[in-house]
C-alpha cells in the first residue's frame, strides 16, 4: 500500500470498532541505535518521529485518545548524560510541535510525577497543555516521570486525608471515585496498549487503567512502528473477542 493510500483508514479495518483509546509503551530505541552502530540518542531521536506519525495517524483514522510511555520513574537510573538528553528532547520538541499541535486540533496533557521535573520542562509542559486545553481532535496524553504504584499510592493518600479531614466517608471510596484522582482522570480507559520491542512487560505503565485492555506486543522496535505496523496491530485488534468477564 502506498504511503497516500494510508492516510485514509485501510478498507480491512472497521472505523466502527476501532479502539476509541490507544496506549503505547515505545521500546527499543536503544536497541535500534545500537544494531546501527549509532549512540542510544540518536535511537531516542528516531523514535520522535515514530511517535509524531503515529500521532497523526490516530488523528487520521478517527481514533480519538492516544497515550505514549515516554519516561518511567525508573528510567532515573540511566546514565546521567541519557537522562539529561531525554529531558531536553522533551523540552525541544514541545516548543518546536507546540504550534502544529495546535493547528491540528491536538490537546496535549501530561501524566505523571511532573513537580520533578527540571522547572524549564515544566514550565513548556504547562505551556502547551493551557494553549491545547480546548483543541478537539485528538487528546494526546504524554507519561512522564511516571509509575502506577507512585500515582496508585498517590491516590490513597489524598483520599486517605479527605476521610481524615471528614470531607469524605471511608464508605465513598469506590472504583468511581478512586479513578477520578488518578492522572489520567477524564480519559477513558485505553481499549489497546501496543508495546514495541519484543518485551512482554508492562513495566509500571497504567496498571489500574488496563484492567480490561487488550495488549498487543511486536518485536519491531519503537522507531520501525509505522503506519503499515500499526495497521496490523489494528487488525489483530479487531479479531479480539473483548468479553469483559461475560459468557
Ligand atoms: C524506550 O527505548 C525509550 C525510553 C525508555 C525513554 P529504550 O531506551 O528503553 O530502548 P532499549 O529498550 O534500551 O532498546
Ligand atoms: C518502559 O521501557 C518505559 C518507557 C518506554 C518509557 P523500559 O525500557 O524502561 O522498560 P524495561 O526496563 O525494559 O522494563
Ligand atoms: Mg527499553
Amino acid at each position: 500500500m502506498t504511503a497516500k493510500l494510508l492516510h485514509t483508514l485501510p478498507s480491512d479495518l472497521d472505523q466502527a470498532r476501532l479502539p476509541r483509546h490507544v496506549a503505547v509503551i515505545m521500546d527499543g530505541n536503544g536497541r535500534w541505535a545500537r544494531q546501527k552502530g549509532l549512540p542510544r540518542i540518536i535511537g531516542h531521536r528516531q523514535g520522535v518521529d515514530a511517535l509524531k506519525d503515529l500521532l497523526r495517524c490516530c488523528k487520521d483514522w478517527g481514533i480519538k485518545a492516544l497515550t505514549a510511555y515516554a519516561f518511567s520513574t525508573e528510567n532515573w537510573g540511566r546514565p546521567t548524560e541519557e537522562v539529561d538528553f531525554l529531558m531536553i528532547l522533551f523540552e525541544r520538541i514541545l516548543r518546536r510541535e507546540l504550534a502544529e499541535m495546535c493547528r491540528e486540533g491536538v490537546r496535549i496533557t501530561f501524566v505523571g510525577d511532573l513537580a520533578s521535573l527540571p522547572t524549564s520542562l515544566q514550565a513548556e509542559i504547562k505551556e502547551s497543555m493551557a494553549a491545547t486545553v480546548n483543541n478537539q481532535s485528538i487528546h494526546f496524553t504524554v507519561a512522564i516521570n511516571y509509575g502506577s504504584r507512585h500515582e496508585i499510592i498517590k491516590v490513597c493518600r489524598q483520599l486517605a486525608q479527605a476521610v481524615q479531614i471528614g470531607e469524605i466517608k471511608l464508605e465513598q471510596i469506590d472504583e468511581a471515585l478512586f479513578q477520578q484522582h488518578l492522572y489520567t482522570s477524564g480519559e477513558i480507559d485505553p481499549d489497546f496498549l501496543i508495546r514495541t520491542s519484543g518485551e512482554m512487560r508492562l513495566s509500571n505503565f497504567l496498571l489500574w487503567q488496563i484492567a480490561y485492555t487488550e495488549i498487543y506486543f511486536t518485536p519491531t522496535l519503537w522507531p520501525d512502528f509505522d503506519r503499515s505496523e500499526f495497521h496490523q496491530a489494528l487488525l489483530d485488534y479487531q479479531g479480539r473477542d473483548r468479553r469483559f468477564g461475560k459468557a
